[in-house]
C-alpha cells in the first residue's frame, strides 16, 4: 500500500497505520484523510487482520485539520463537499476494533480522530485538546459529541470553550484514555493489546464492539435488549461452543472465527 501521508504495515494479525506528515505535526489534510479511509478499507477487507492500530509520531498524533488548507474555504465550499464527512467518518465506521496509540499532540481533528477509535492508549507525553475556538471555529469532526460522552459535560465544555489542553494523566482520570504508558513503549504495548484482542474470536470482538457502541445511540432498556439478542446469537456460533468446551476441558480454545 504506497501512501504519500501514511505508513501502513501488517504486524502479524494487527494492521498498523501511522500518520506521517511529521513536518506539519500530522495536520489532517484532504490527501491524508482520503488515504486513511483507503488504508482502513484495505485492513478491514483483509481476513488476516483482526485489529487496527492508528498512531502518529512521538511529538504529534495529529495537530488537527490542516488549517492552511481550510483557511480560505467558503461556507458553500464546506457545504457542497460535505467537509469533514467524506473520509473522516471511515475510522468510526470500521467494524473491526481500532485502537488509537497517541503520543504528543492530539488536537482538534487529531483528538477527534482518536476519539473515533474504540479506545485510546496514551503515551505519558500525550496532550489532548479541542482548540478550534482559538482559530475562530468549533470542533467539526464530532468533538463536541464524542468528548462529552467520554468525559462528561463539565470538562468537555471547559475544553471546547477555553481550548485548554489536558495531559495524559488528566485524560486517564477523566476516562478519555484507557491506559497511559511510557512514550518509548507506546507502539509495542499497544500492539500487544491489539494482538491479545486479535488472537481471540474475531466475530465476538466485532459483536462486543457493536454492542458497546449501541449504548451511545439508544435508551438503556433498548440497549440491553440489543445486547441480549447479540448474546443469544453467539450461541449459534462455533466459537461459543469452542470457547466454553475449552474452558470445561481445561485447554486453550482454538478459535475458528465462525
Ligand atoms: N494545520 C496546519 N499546519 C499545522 C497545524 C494544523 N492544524 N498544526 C501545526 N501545523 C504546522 C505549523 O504551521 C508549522 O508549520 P511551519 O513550520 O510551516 O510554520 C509546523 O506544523 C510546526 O508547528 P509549530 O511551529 O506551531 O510548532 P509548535 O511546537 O510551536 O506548536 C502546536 C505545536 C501546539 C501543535 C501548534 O502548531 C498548534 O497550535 N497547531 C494548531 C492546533 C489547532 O488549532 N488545531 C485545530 C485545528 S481546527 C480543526 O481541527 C477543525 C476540526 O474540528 C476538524
Amino acid at each position: 500500500m504506497p501512501f504519500e501521508t501514511l505508513l501502513t504495515e501488517a504486524r502479524g494479525n494487527v494492521g498498523l497505520i501511522t500518520l506521517n506528515r511529521p513536518r506539519e505535526f500530522n495536520a489532517l489534510n484532504s490527501v491524508l484523510i482520503r488515504e486513511l479511509a483507503r488504508a482502513v478499507d484495505v485492513f478491514e477487507d483483509d481476513p488476516e487482520i483482526g485489529v487496527l492500530v492508528l498512531t502518529g509520531g512521538l511529538k504529534a498524533f495529529a495537530a488537527g485539520a490542516d488549517i492552511k488548507e481550510m483557511a480560505e474555504k467558503s461556507f458553500m465550499d464546506c457545504y457542497l463537499e460535505d467537509f469533514i464527512t467524506v473520509g473522516w467518518e471511515r475510522v468510526a465506521k470500521c467494524r473491526k476494533p481500532v485502537i488509537a496509540a497517541v503520543a504528543g499532540y492530539a488536537l482538534g481533528g487529531g483528538c477527534e480522530v482518536a476519539m473515533m477509535c474504540d479506545f485510546i492508549i496514551a503515551a505519558d507525553n500525550a496532550r489532548f485538546g479541542l482548540p478550534e475556538i482559538t482559530v475562530g471555529t468549533i470542533p467539526g469532526a464530532g468533538g463536541t459529541q464524542r468528548l462529552v460522552r467520554a468525559v462528561g459535560k463539565s470538562l468537555a465544555m471547559d475544553m471546547c470553550l477555553t481550548g485548554r489542553q489536558i495531559d495524559a494523566e488528566e485524560a486517564l482520570r477523566a476516562g478519555l484514555v484507557s491506559r497511559v504508558v511510557p512514550v518509548a513503549d507506546l507502539i509495542e504495548e499497544t500492539l500487544a493489546v491489539a494482538r491479545a484482542i486479535a488472537d481471540r474470536s474475531r466475530p465476538m470482538a466485532m459483536l462486543a464492539k457493536e454492542s458497546v457502541n449501541r449504548a451511545f445511540e439508544v435508551s438503556l432498556s433498548e440497549g440491553i435488549r440489543f445486547e441480549r439478542r447479540l448474546f443469544h446469537a453467539t450461541f449459534a456460533t462455533e466459537d461459543q461452543k469452542e470457547g466454553m468446551s475449552a474452558f470445561v476441558e481445561k485447554r486453550t480454545p482454538a478459535w475458528r472465527n465462525r
